[in-house]
């Protein structure tokens, strides 16, 4: 009864109405049978506290929302720091991708030297001055890597929680100016459609793998579905053509959970009222699922 699902019902990170209804839509689509068919407690372990609608204000047109991201994130990271410390394994459904500072900054608490497989179309590097959008779920690499603005930087302590050798990213396709001038600045390591097109995501997630475990101490996969095909996922928000497809995506999933050193994992973008019926969610309900399989064995998974 390890594996601690954690809800991040919230869309303050971008503007379209619909990922504060992810978790609930992935809940629909079975993840409470999903957990229990694995050997889980069919409940939702904690919930990330959000703001309403009407105490949140655009204010920043480069930071939009920030109150309503900082709030969240903020609790998020207490949430992610306490079930990491209590042995469990946080499996967190968002909710937009801005989530993910809280997430870094709560599992780096407990684990100083933490290792991340991005798994997603952007980069999600931008500080509100390269910002093509305002949006902070372009954002949290940035943040993590102690660039962008302070009330973010700060969640969870001001040190900077991410090493740039301590990321990987998986399926990158849609990198704005700025973020690319930042991995090159930081010689982060990338692998594009182009490298898992050529060389395979066997061989990829074995070389990403063993590049994060020779300066990491753990590591955890931050899954937005915009990595995925956009014929696979209609309902996110910021689709980019010729993405990963299914099996690619079972082997990114396998290879983490294979790792006794894997300690988190999260699914994000699940924007319900992008679509009609529910595919999405179904589908992110079903990765957790092959994810679940393949972690049995898993020390964590008791
Ligand atoms: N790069 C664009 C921006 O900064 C899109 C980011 C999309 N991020 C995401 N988590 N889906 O606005
Ligand atoms: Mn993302
Ligand atoms: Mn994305
Ligand atoms: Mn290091």
């Amino acid at each position: 009864m390890n594996i601690a699902y954690i809800s991040v019902p919230y869309r303050y990170g971008q503007g379209k109405p619909g990922t504060e209804q992810g978790p609930a839509a992935v809940e629909q689509a079975g993840l409470f049978e999903t957990l229990a068919v694995h050997g889980q407690e069919a409940v939702r372990y904690g919930e990330a506290a959000v703001l309403s609608e009407d105490a949140v204000r655009e204010e920043d047109p480069q930071l939009k929302r920030l109150e309503g991201v900082v709030h969240t994130t903020n609790d998020l990271h207490l949430i992610v720091r306490d079930t990491l410390t209590e042995q469990r394994f946080p499996l967190l459904v968002g909710g937009d991708h801005s989530m993910a500072i809280g997430t870094i900054a709560g599992l780096q608490q407990v684990v100083p030297r933490l290792g991340v497989i991005w798994f997603d179309a952007h980069g999600d590097l931008n500080t509100p001055d390269t910002s093509p959008s305002g949006n902070i779920h372009g954002m949290p690499l940035a943040v993590a890597l102690g660039e962008g603005h302070q009330r973010l930087t700060e969640i969870g302590g001001s040190d900077v929680k991410l090493q740039p050798e301590h990321l990987v990213f998986i399926g990158l396709r849609d990198v704005d100016a700025g973020e690319q001038e930042l991995i090159d600045r930081l010689g982060i390591r990338v692998y594009d459609m182009e490298a898992i097109r050529t060389r395979g995501m066997d061989t990829i997630m074995e070389e990403a793998i063993a590049y994060l475990k020779e300066t990491t101490d753990a590591f955890y996969l931050s899954f937005d579905m915009d990595g995925l095909d956009p014929s696979l996922v209609e309902g996110t928000g910021t689709r980019v053509a010729d993405g990963i497809l299914l099996d690619d995506a079972k082997t990114v999933l396998r290879h983490c959970a294979e790792q006794e050193d894997f300690i988190a994992a999260e699914f994000v973008e699940v924007n319900p009222l992008l679509e009609e019926g529910n595919g999405t969610a179904l589908l992110a309900n079903e990765l957790i699922g092959n994810l679940l399989q393949y972690m049995r064995n898993h020390r964590l998974v008791k």
